[in-house]
């Protein structure tokens, strides 16, 4: 069996803007939601903020030089919106611009490609006061920032990638308060996924209709959903978790429309009004491939204090990650073949995918991270076992390159192929670093 994969195969590592550059107040940035949710108190683990992370804003160079050392064909990285438009719209930062362009000439100089998210959690803080996501406008200011972002980076990037993880900023943002903005607003909430996914369409339009060379689509983190048992309560808490999980992105990305049983679902709590003509056209135009995110499967149980709505999950996995995640490359399986067979052929790239341990520096100054060696192994597996059952996945990118900001977990929990030392900002690759190296050099083949 040839265990290689197929020629071509982007191997990365991701990072997100506020992560990782630092810098928060520099060159013109404007506040983003992250600055203002992270400063109050009780939001994030130990008080802590994105306003210096990696502070790879001032220390570039030698992070561009660390992933050339490390052999990757791509980085994924996000733009940061505020650093663009300081207040979301309008004028033009041009410093923030000049950033990106010394970020991605950078890589295009070290013979590594550029993945550009424009959205990755970090709206300015202007728009929030409007309304943030809730508000429908926030779609149409996202399609201009990224015209502008691509009017200056069209001609270098390759792969970009409109919203992360949309799920996430509507459902920890605006109902659990989890994440920025910090809302406990379900109406709201979906409100928000309307106007990402909006978004998200608008986004494209403008790229293509101003030349667009590469290829974009958006990033999903999808879940395998298993029910605890045959009970018909625990199947339907599975199928709404799949529902508000994983349709209520893909269905209308790829059918067009919205899942019925979650719109019955959600019946009380909104109309979908928010939803206008046209707008699902825009939604569903045709992507040229999806990042899938994979974030673990779920064991899903009926709540017994409201069986009819609530659903209980817990993660399978006899081990865990340090942030309590069990660990189960079978669910990542199951989520490739799931799009593939219901939703989409087109290529699908694997670009977060990664396990926080408590990483230490042992006496001689190594970090021997064996189980997240052992968790790249398993999950490149399941990847290389999807591709052999026709599934078109044409990259793959570890969560993360550095040790970062994880938003409400603060700094503690370490997902980076390269240890950083918050103190002085010393960044040392840990064993899975070098063995990913090697992985990246035989095409898979090693594994
Ligand atoms: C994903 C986020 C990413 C990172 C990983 C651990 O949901 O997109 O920024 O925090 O989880």
């Amino acid at each position: 069996m040839n265990k290689q994969f197929p020629p071509g195969f982007l191997w990365g590592a991701a990072s997100a803007a506020y992560q990782v550059e630092g810098a928060a107040a520099e060159d013109g940035r404007g506040a983003s939601v992250w600055d203002v949710f992270a400063r109050l108190p009780g939001k994030v683990a130990n008080g802590e903020t994105g306003e210096t992370a990696c502070d790879q804003y001032h220390r570039l160079e030698a992070d561009l030089d660390l992933i050339a050392s490390l052999n990757l064909k791509a980085y994924r990285f996000s733009v940061s919106w505020p650093r663009v438009f300081p207040t979301g719209r309008g004028a033009v930062n041009s410093a923030g611009l000049d950033y990106y362009e010394r970020l991605v000439d950078g890589l295009l100089s070290r013979g590594i490609a550029a993945m550009v998210t424009l959205y990755h959690w970090d709206l300015p803080q202007a728009l929030q006061e409007e309304g943030g996501w809730a508000q429908r406008d926030v779609a149409f200011h996202f399609a201009d920032y990224a015209g502008v972002v691509h009017q200056v980076l069209g001609d270098r990037v390759s792969h970009w990638v409109t919203v992360n993880e949309p799920w996430c900023v509507a459902f920890l943002g605006y109902r659990d308060g989890l994440h920025a903005p910090g809302l406990s607003n379900e109406k709201a909430a979906l409100a928000a996924v309307h106007h990402q996914l909006l978004a998200h369409g608008l986004a494209m339009q403008r790229l293509r209709a101003d030349g667009l060379r590469g290829v974009i689509g958006p990033a999903l983190n999808l879940v395998s959903e298993v029910p605890a048992s045959e009970a018909p309560a625990d199947i339907a808490a599975a199928k709404r978790l799949d529902g508000i999980e994983n349709r209520l992105f893909l269905d209308p990305l790829f059918r067009g429309q919205y899942p019925g049983d979650i719109i019955d679902f959600y019946r009380s709590v909104s109309d979908f009004a928010f939803v206008r003509d046209g707008d699902l056209a825009v939604i569903s135009e045709k992507i040229d491939y999806l990042v899938d995110n994979f974030n673990g499967r779920h064991i899903a149980r009926a709540d017994p204090d409201d069986p009819q709505r609530g659903a209980l999950f817990t993660y399978p996995g006899q081990k865990r990650t340090a942030v309590g995640i069990g660990i189960n490359p079978e669910g990542l399986l199951d989520v490739l073949l799931r799009v593939n067979a219901e939703y989409t052929r087109l290529p699908i790239y694997v670009t977060e995918t990664g396990i926080a341990l408590d990483d230490m520096v042992d006496s001689t100054g190594t970090i021997r991270d064996r189980d997240r060696i052992d968790f790249y192994v398993d999950h490149l597996r399941a990847v290389r076992e999807a591709i052999s059952q026709g599934v078109d996945i044409r990259g793959f990118f570890a969560w993360s390159l550095l040790d970062s900001f994880e938003w409400a977990m603060g700094y503690s929990p370490r997902y980076g192929l390269v240890y950083v030392d918050f103190k002085t900002q010393m960044r040392i690759p840990k064993a899975s670093a070098l063995w990913y190296r090697q992985i990246v050099e035989h095409n898979g083949g090693s594994l």
